[in-house]
């Protein structure tokens, strides 16, 4: 199988000033504004991978009964690109992202792009729009490969072809506000996966299917989703873009739980990596079962200290409040905790070169 192939770079011919390019970065947000260029790599059935280019970033012309409009079979990443203080540009943990697309592919029925072919179609975006990184804190470029299935036809089977993308988007704070405590809603009418589903996979249908329980969650005026298991409605899995983190007591003898990957829920890279920054640290770090009693429980006796979110493009968020139809609750007091915040600046500090590599996990273009 091919794992690596040339990239036909077609930069476009009208790139923007620098005045110009700096006013779109200015106070980017999240997922508003785009760069100049994108990577379209196409997939078919018995040709394998092919066509590999860079061009302007462009509309894409969709026929109607393009199989994705109709059953779905669509995936995507998030991993994002930090400039250094030396101008030199990287990655984290860019093979991780490549590793879970696969799977992703394999749940959806989808070819897997080799991991060498992935890693290139980001370095060569990032390599071309280059400028769009930004430099100050808490900014990075967020890169969002994605595939989907270009069949026409309406019948239901996986298609004979795809198209994998990458496009890029500098990115600010991806809740308004930077590290402020969020608010959840604990989710027991609907579910986001269940056993056998598609719950590990990063698939634009999960995404889809947890819209109306994220509006639930704005009419309780809380901030954010958490969902649970889909047999009990007891067991704490996740958010809806993040992995969630329970610190039981405080100090150097904090204990460090994160629920278990059942199958239902997202294996996070900010996750896992959290796993080893805090074992690093001293910490007792445990992947395991909490239920929303546990929780609520631990709050009250004080066991449970804090509660936060990490994901890629949340990075680490401090839990606030809790609420559900039956209770609610305050995390701690209600602010960001100091393991929280010790743990989020030795993930950033590695991410954005203040601090040593030493796991290996920053990615050079
Ligand atoms: N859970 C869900 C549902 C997500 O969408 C994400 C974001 O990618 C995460 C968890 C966190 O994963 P990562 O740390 O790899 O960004
Ligand atoms: C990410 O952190 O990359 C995510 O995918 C979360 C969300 C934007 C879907």
């Amino acid at each position: 199988m091919t794992t690596s192939m040339t990239i036909d770079l077609k930069p476009t011919a009208t790139p923007l000033s620098d005045d110009e390019r700096a006013a779109r970065m200015t106070n980017p947000g999240f997922g508003r504004v785009f760069t100049e260029h994108m990577v379209t790599i196409r997939w078919s059935e018995g040709r394998g991978w092919h066509d590999a280019q860079l061009t302007p970033y462009a509309s894409l012309d969709i026929d109607p009964a393009n199989m994705t409009l109709h059953y779905g079979q669509s995936i995507f990443e998030g991993l994002k690109a930090y400039r250094h203080a030396d101008g030199s540009i990287v990655t984290f943990r860019p093979e991780e992202n490549a590793k879970r697309f696969q799977a992703s592919a394999r749940r959806l029925a989808m070819p897997e792009i080799p991991v060498e072919l992935f890693v290139e179609a980001c370095d060569a975006l990032v390599k071309q729009d280059r400028a769009w990184v930004p430099g100050a804190e808490e900014q990075s470029l967020y890169l969002r490969p994605f595939m989907f299935a270009t069949e026409v036809g309406l019948g239901v089977r996986p298609s004979n072809e795809f198209l994998f993308m990458v496009i890029a988007s500098p990115a600010g704070a991806y809740f308004a506000g930077g590290v402020k405590p969020v608010s959840v809603w604990l989710s027991k009418e609907y579910v986001r996966a269940a056993p056998g589903g598609t719950g590990a996979a990063k698939c634009a249908g999960n995404y889809a299917a947890s819209l109306v329980a994220q509006a639930q969650a704005a009419e309780q005026g809380c901030d954010q989703v958490v969902w649970l298991d889909a047999n009990e409605r007891r067991w704490i899995e996740e958010m809806g873009g993040m992995n969630l983190y329970f610190v039981q007591g405080s100090g150097p003898g904090a204990r460090i739980l994160t629920p278990s990957l059942t199958g239902s829920l997202l294996p996070g890279i900010t996750r896992a990596s959290l796993l080893r920054l805090a074992e690093d640290r001293g910490y007792a770090v445990e992947e395991g079962k909490i239920s929303v009693e546990d929780w609520q429980a631990g709050t009250a006796d004080g066991s449970i200290t804090e509660v936060f979110a990490c994901g890629t493009a949340a990075v680490i968020t401090p839990v606030g409040s809790v609420k559900s139809t039956d209770a609610s609750w305050t995390v701690g007091d209600g602010g960001a905790g100091p393991v929280t915040m010790e743990l989020r600046k030795a993930l950033t500090d590695i991410q954005t070169g203040n601090a040593a590599d030493t796991h290996d996990w920053l990615h050079k273009i």
